[in-house]
């Protein structure tokens, strides 16, 4: 994971990367955005989901711990900014609006500690309404940057009793040695999730 110092680097590297999947698959099951559906992107980056969020009709409340990346988001200019809600935030701080319908954090939402994890995690569970959605990644136990502080891993167990009350719309769990973003080889275990609150 980059140091604070090296996200610019990464936001440069995927910025014309499209929007993740998980997200993709949440707002094809919503269907047609209302004037209500409302978004929280957790870890937003500089908007490659935001940009597809927006894009779709829906208000999306976009959160990243990094200044850099909300500037970054703010330089795309996209076509509807005015229903994008800039917060500069931990996620583990962020208050959830009321009226969500849909969180989102694309590998990022493993980026706190584990006891911050699952207190996010519950608020998420108490804040989303019956058909609410979820969509992510988690990492898994044979990730390579297991031992790291400050991040969390969960069990594939664990992580599915997390989705208890939710029907799982997209569970993958992708185990593949590649390189990250800025060109390191790493071993990723990850669950690409998608859920649906019953
Ligand atoms: C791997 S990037 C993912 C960015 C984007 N969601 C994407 O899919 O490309 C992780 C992002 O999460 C942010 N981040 C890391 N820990 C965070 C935390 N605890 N709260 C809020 N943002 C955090 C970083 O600043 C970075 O922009």
């Amino acid at each position: 994971m980059p140091q604070a110092q090296g996200w610019s680097e990464y936001y440069d590297e995927l910025r014309d990367r499209p929007p993740r999947s998980t997200l993709i698959a949440a707002l094809d099951a919503f269907g047609e955005a209302s004037v209500e559906s409302l978004a929280i992107d957790l870890g937003c980056g500089d908007g490659r989901d935001v940009v597809e969020i927006l894009r779709r009709g829906w208000s999306v409340v976009a959160v990243d711990a990094e200044p850099q990346a909300l500037a970054k988001l703010a330089e795309r200019n996209l076509p509807g900014s005015e229903k994008i809600t800039p917060i500069v935030s931990r996620m583990e701080d962020v208050p959830l609006p009321l009226g969500l319908q849909l969180v989102n954090s694309s590998f990022a939402m493993p980026l706190c500690e584990p006891e911050r994890f699952h207190e996010l995690w519950a608020r998420i569970v108490e804040a989303l309404p019956a058909g609410g959605r979820f969509s992510g990644q988690w990492y898994g136990p044979r990730d390579g940057w297991i031992g790291r502080p400050g991040i969390t891993f969960l069990e594939r167990d664990a992580a599915v009793a997390l989705l208890d009350g939710f029907d799982i719309e997209m569970f993958d769990e992708e185990e593949a040695d590649s390189t990250t973003p800025r060109g390191k080889p790493k071993h990723w275990h990850i669950f690409h999730i998608v859920a649906r609150k019953r």
